[in-house]
């Protein structure tokens, strides 16, 4: 287990996700890893399925942003770290996710461009074992491309077979449990490595 430490307290991790559904597992774990990045310290902001949905369609031609827009861009122009989680749909992310990732185009001109230098926790949640593999192995060439470093633990959980959330959405699954505090501590050990260098 990973000590807190004084640098711990200024990380700014920010997550991404979800889906409509009230009871969304993709958000819920999401929301999970950055539960316990703030027990190790961290600050932490969360943009779930409905928050994604109220983004319009990325339009490469149309630079004005939306207040929506604006806000997600800017948390993640100041993130250290950051945590998406999508369900696997058609074998795939989703469109919502795909559509919150499409306006990081805004990153690009940064002098850390996109993720530079930055953790990237990823997530997935599908019905099915192979729609977790080809969606948690698709999202981590996205944030290969976009020059972050995806944390060594991917998570991927089969939402039929599993079922690791309690009646409260609390996760109940040891497993589960485990693999979101070692992806948890990956990403903060990986802002300290960074803010040290
Ligand atoms: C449009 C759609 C497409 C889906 N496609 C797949 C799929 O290809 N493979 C799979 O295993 N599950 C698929 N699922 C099931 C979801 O991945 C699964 O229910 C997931 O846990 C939903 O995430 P959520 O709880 O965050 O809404 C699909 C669900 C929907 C609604």
């Amino acid at each position: 287990m990973m000590a807190s430490s004084p640098a711990a307290t200024r990380r700014r991790i920010v997550g991404l996700g979800g889906t409509f559904r009230q009871a969304s597992s993709s958000e819920r774990i999401v929301r999970a890893i950055l539960a316990e990045c703030a027990a190790l310290g961290a600050e932490t902001i969360m943009f779930d399925g409905p928050a994604l949905a109220r983004l319009p369609h990325y339009n490469p031609e149309h630079p004005d942003r939306t207040p929506e827009e604006a806000a997600l861009v800017e948390a993640m122009r100041g993130a250290d770290g950051i945590v998406i989680g999508s369900p696997g749909y058609h074998g795939g992310y989703s469109g919502l996710v795909k559509n919150a990732i499409d306006l990081l185009e805004d990153l690009r001109p940064d002098a850390r461009t996109y993720f530079d230098g930055r953790p990237v926790g990823l997530a997935v949640t599908a019905a099915g074992w192979q729609a977790c593999g080809t969606t948690l192995s698709a999202l981590r060439d996205v944030i290969h491309a976009m020059r972050g470093w995806p944390t060594p633990v991917g998570i991927a959980i089969n939402s039929v077979e599993q079922r690791p959330f309690g009646p409260d959405g609390m996760i109940v699954d040891e497993t589960v449990a485990r693999a979101i505090r070692a992806q948890a501590e990956q990403i903060m050990r990986f802002t300290m490595m960074e803010a040290a260098a």
